[in-house]
């Protein structure tokens, strides 16, 4: 092989194992459907999120209204208001014209028929700027303040997986089920 080739190969295999290198570091699990290969246990319990209206799914922790006032106001009131009114974002209390009125008001108060499906949209989605980043004590916490703020729990409630199914939410029947000929 003449030497003009050789270096060509080299030039070529090097910048081979610099891509390789490259999209192993740029492909996080997560952020590539990894086709073809098993799904390793880190991936899939990553991706294990989803907690059921019944609780099934939440992780041990706990959090109380105090703590996820400190945690609120540091990361979630920037673009969701003081006590989740007022921000640019979703509002996430407040709703006091309610559902029926001419113009109907859907927070977490007024609307979502279940506790734990904050924790499982919290945990997985927020806050924005970088998902996943609370702990499963913090996300009790935060879930437990916005349940405050909403005046479904009092300022000294704590929550954990035994105690946030519990919690029963105003519009926890203004939902109708879609599948009729099945029972709930
Ligand atoms: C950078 C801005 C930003 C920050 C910070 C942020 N959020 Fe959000 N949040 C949003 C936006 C935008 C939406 C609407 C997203 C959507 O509907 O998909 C949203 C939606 C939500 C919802 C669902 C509201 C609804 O009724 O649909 C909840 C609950 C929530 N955020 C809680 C939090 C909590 C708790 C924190 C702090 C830990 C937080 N957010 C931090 C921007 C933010």
């Amino acid at each position: 092989m003449s030497m003009h080739k050789s270096s060509f190969l080299l030039i070529g295999l090097s910048l081979l194992v610099i891509s390789q290198s490259l999209s192993a570091e740029c492909d996080p699990p997560g952020n590539s459907p990894l086709l073809g290969k098993v799904a390793p246990e880190k991936l899939i319990e990553a991706w294990d999120l989803s907690i059921f209206p019944d609780g099934t799914g939440l992780p041990p922790g706990k959090g109380n209204v105090v703590e996820g006032e400190k945690i609120y106001n540091a990361q979630c009131a920037v673009c969701h208001g003081p006590k989740g009114i007022g921000g640019s974002a979703e509002e996430l209390a407040g709703g006091e014209q309610g559902l029926t009125g001419e113009y109907p008001d859907k927070t977490i108060g007024t609307y979502w028929p279940y506790a734990t499906t904050l924790f499982d949209f919290i945990r997985r989605g927020m806050p924005l700027s970088a998902p996943g980043s609370l702990t499963d004590d913090q996300v009790y916490a935060v879930t437990a303040y916005l349940l405050h703020v909403n005046k479904i729990l009092p300022g000294d409630a704590e929550l954990s997986k035994e105690t946030l199914p519990e919690v029963e939410m105003p519009n926890r029947s203004g939902f109708v089920w879609i599948y009729p000929g099945l029972k709930k």
